[in-house]
Parts: structure tokens; sequence; C-alpha cells
């Protein structure tokens, strides 16, 4: 007899084939397959519409920082729904909610980062944010300033601007990107280095050889046309790879030589994810404007934002005159309210001091004892809640499956199989479970993941 639930199943299943576009998705392909319809979640699990409960390794998208059903965030947008739904800010007016988000993040944000914008999504942040670099420079009479600097394998979105700023290059030819004015540079991927021609430099010598790209590319370009650097404190969806330590601070003596501005994009990296509030304090990164969505509401809401930096803020702030930008539902109220109650749960829990201090060094501990001698396993990396297992062929020489993709999506389909969510990026098996798993929790994740790896090993005559 078919069940109830499976008949709902089917029914979204159809309106779903029949209706929906999927981001990210050959949506043909997926109707053939049938989509997975996730109905409720709790906590740091999901449940599916047949009754499958999953845990969430990824934290949805890497955002939901104070895990699914938190009654507090809940109340609070129930109350600003109820008290005041909807007004904007174009008209001189503000409300309650906003302008107490925007004066707590000024408290949390690196020093100096005092004045902010809203935006909705992370791309939308992005975008603004290209707009209000050329607008600096404009207003600093350098309209020549133009390039938009930025690195392979970088995710910063999809709106143009952020497309053309993103270096997965698989975003680009459907759309007829990058635009002009966009230029890339390496990425500080000390595990794929080898397979990329660069030898076999120790962590430093290649972090610091891969930031003087930087300068070599500005110099090729001209000083005087490079309008901005930006980056990711760790690259998120272009593969979770870590800086070595030497990459920051050049990079960061880069920009200053030749007054390039820094934008950080600290959409992934920001609230908590490596145990600071943001990865730039992570990484002693002085940015000068940075962008930020994801875990500002734990993803409960749609909202980002957009910081400046003292240079930039001086300069635009002081322009007298109007600032043509906006959008209806910049600094939403019940998108700031919701916001503003995750930053006061996260305050509360002590979120980013357990990253650092205790789940986060416990997460990478198990990890590392879990997998390091794995056969399929070259490289276990980590830092807080975010860590990243390369699969490969032969363990130690550090070079990957020559057809990238099929044995991580393999894994990954193991893992969704045992009731596990971990991505599959290439062939790397990524991990960013909420900020408030527990160690219990952490000993699930670890032992789905080692079950698919061993299957997945298995599969490939590797154990
Ligand atoms: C670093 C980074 N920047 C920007 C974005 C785009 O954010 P959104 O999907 O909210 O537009 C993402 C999304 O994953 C991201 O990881």
């Amino acid at each position: 007899m078919v069940s109830e639930t499976h008949n709902l199943t089917k029914h979204w299943q159809a309106l779903d084939a029949a209706h929906h576009v999927h981001p990210f998705t050959d949506t043909a392909a997926l109707n053939k397959e049938g989509v997975r319809v996730i109905t409720k979640a709790d906590g740091v699990y999901l449940w599916d519409s047949e009754g499958n409960k999953i845990i969430d390794g990824m934290s949805g998208l890497w955002c939901v920082q104070v895990g699914y059903g938190n009654k507090d965030l809940a109340e609070a947008g129930c109350e600003a729904l109820r008290v005041l739904p909807y007004y904007n800010h174009f008209f001189k007016t503000t409300n309650p909610y906003t302008v107490e988000l925007a004066a707590k993040l000024a408290t949390l944000l690196p020093e100096g980062h005092e004045r902010i914008l809203f935006a909705n999504s992370g791309s939308e942040a992005n975008d603004s944010a290209l707009k209000l670099i050329r607008y600096y420079w404009n207003l600093r009479r350098k309209p020549e300033k133009k390039i938009h600097m930025s690195r392979e394998l970088a995710y910063h979105g999809v709106t143009f601007a952020a497309a053309s700023l993103s270096g997965l290059t698989p975003m680009h030819p459907q759309w007829d990107l990058p635009l002009p004015g966009f230029a890339k540079v390496p990425t500080p991927y000390w595990f794929g280095a080898r397979a990329a021609g660069y030898g076999d430099l120790d962590q430093e010598e290649f972090g610091l050889l891969i930031a003087r790209k930087l300068e070599d590319r500005i110099l090729e370009l001209g000083p005087d046309r490079v309008a901005s650097f930006s980056a990711e404190p760790i690259q998120g969806a272009g593969g979770v790879i870590f800086p070595p330590a030497a990459y920051w601070p050049e990079i960061q003596r880069i920009c200053a030589k030749y007054d390039v501005l820094l934008h950080v994009d600290e959409v992934i990296t920001g609230f908590g994810r490596t145990g600071e509030w943001f990865g730039s304090q992570t990484y002693a990164i002085q940015p000068d404007i940075i962008t930020m969505a994801k875990g500002l509401s734990s993803g409960y809401q749609p909202i980002s934002a957009i910081s400046l930096g003292p240079r930039m803020a001086d300069i635009i702030l002081n322009a007298n005159e109007e600032l043509v930008h906006g959008y209806t539902y910049s600094g939403h109220p019940v998108a700031s309210a919701v916001a503003l109650k995750n930053l006061e749960v996260m305050e509360n829990l002590g979120l980013p001091a357990r990253v650092k201090d205790s789940i986060g060094p416990y997460f990478q501990r198990r990890l590392q004892e879990t997998f390091e001698e794995h056969p399929l396993v070259g490289e276990v990396r980590g830092k807080g809640l975010l860590a990243a297992l390369e699969l490969v062929p032969n363990r130690p020489e550090r070079a990957f499956f020559p057809e990238l993709g099929k044995v991580g999506t393999h894994c990954r389909n193991y893992c969704f199989q045992s009731g596990l969510i971990s991505r599959a990026i290439r062939d790397t098996m990524v991990l960013a479970p909420p900020l408030t798993v527990s160690e219990p929790e952490i000993e699930e994740i670890v032992a789905k993941l080692k079950g698919a790896i061993d299957r997945t090993a298995h599969d490939f005559g590797k154990l």
C-alpha cells in the first residue's frame, strides 16, 4: 500500500518538476531523478518528506550558525512582522531594528568599520561593494582606476559583477562573462600546487610566491588602473582553501603599496565560522570594505551588509551628494530584527569562542585522527568549524584523479544515502556544520563520512 507521505512526496515532486527552475541545477535531469523535499529542521538535523532524518554537515549553504529551529529568532521575526512588517530607508526614515543592527555590527567588525549599508544577498553585497569602490575612485578623481582584481576559484555570487569577480570558470560562458575590467590572479591552493606545476615549495614559500603574483599583475596592468582586489579570507566554494600564514600580510603590503582597495568577502567566514567574529580578525587583515551575508541572520532571513573602513567612509560620506544606490529591501525591518537577535544569541552562547577554544579544535582533531592515514585521503585541513578532505588516487603524491569530480560526487552520494549532508567540490569533501553542533553530533558526522569514504575507496579499488 502506498503511504500518505509517499503520495505527498510525489505530489510535490510533480509540482516542482512542472514549475520550479532550480539554482545551479540541470533541472531536466533532476526532474527525471525526482527532487528531495525538505519539510522541517531542528538543531543540526533536517527531515525530508519521506521522514528521513539527515544531519546537516554544511549548515545549509554555510549559513545556519545557530542551528535550525531557534525560537528566539523566530519570535524576533514574528514580533517585527506584527509591529513593522515593512518600511524603507529612502525618504529620510529609518527603523529601530536596522539602526540597532548597524550599531551592533560596528562593535563586532574589524576596527574602523563603523558605517554599514544593507542588501539582501551575498551577491548583491558584492555588487554594491564594486559600485562603492568605483564611486570612491571617481570621488578621489582617479576615474581611470577601474580594474577589479580577484582570484581563480573565487566564488563571490551570481550578479553580473559578482559572477565576473568569481574565478570559477564554469560560471562564465553561459552569460558571456566576465565583463571587461576584471582580472584574475592565482590562489594559494598549496595542495594543488604540485599538480599546477609549482613544484615542491613549502607552504610559506608558496604563499609568498602566490601573493606576489598579485604584485606582478598590478604592475602589468598599471597601478593607476587597478581599483581593487577582492578575496575571501578562506576560499569556500572554490574548495575550502586556507592561505599559508605568509599570504595575507604580503597581500596587505601589496595593496597598500599600489593604492589598491582591499575588499574582503566575509560571506562564509563571517560570524564565528573560524573562531573569531570575522575571518579578517583570524588572519589580521585590515580591509577597506567588507561584505557579509549568510551567518548574519543564520540564514533565517535574506539579509546582507557592506561595511566601509575609514578611508572609504571618509570620502563617500563626505561627498555632499546623494548616494544613488539602494534596494527596496535594504535594511528590511523583519530581516534586521532577526539578524539582531541572531547576533545576541551568538553572543550569549559565546559561539565564536566556542568555535575557537572547544568545539572547533575537537572537530579538527577528530577529522585528523580518523582520516590522516586513510588510503583515499591526501590531506585533511581546517580551521574552526570549516574543513576539507582531499580524495586522491595516491596519497603521498598530492596529485588528483584524472576525471576531476567523479570520486567526490560518488562519495557525496554515499553521504546522502547514509543521512549526512557534505559537499563535494571537485574531489574535495567539505564540512561546515552549525556552530552549535555538539560532540556526539560531530561523532555522527565523522562516522557517516568515514562510512562514505570507505565505500568510495572500496569502489575505486583503494580499500
Ligand atoms: C564567499 C561568498 N560570497 C558571495 C556569495 C553569494 O552569496 P548569495 O548566494 O547570498 O548571493 C557566496 C555564496 O555562497 C559566497 O560563498
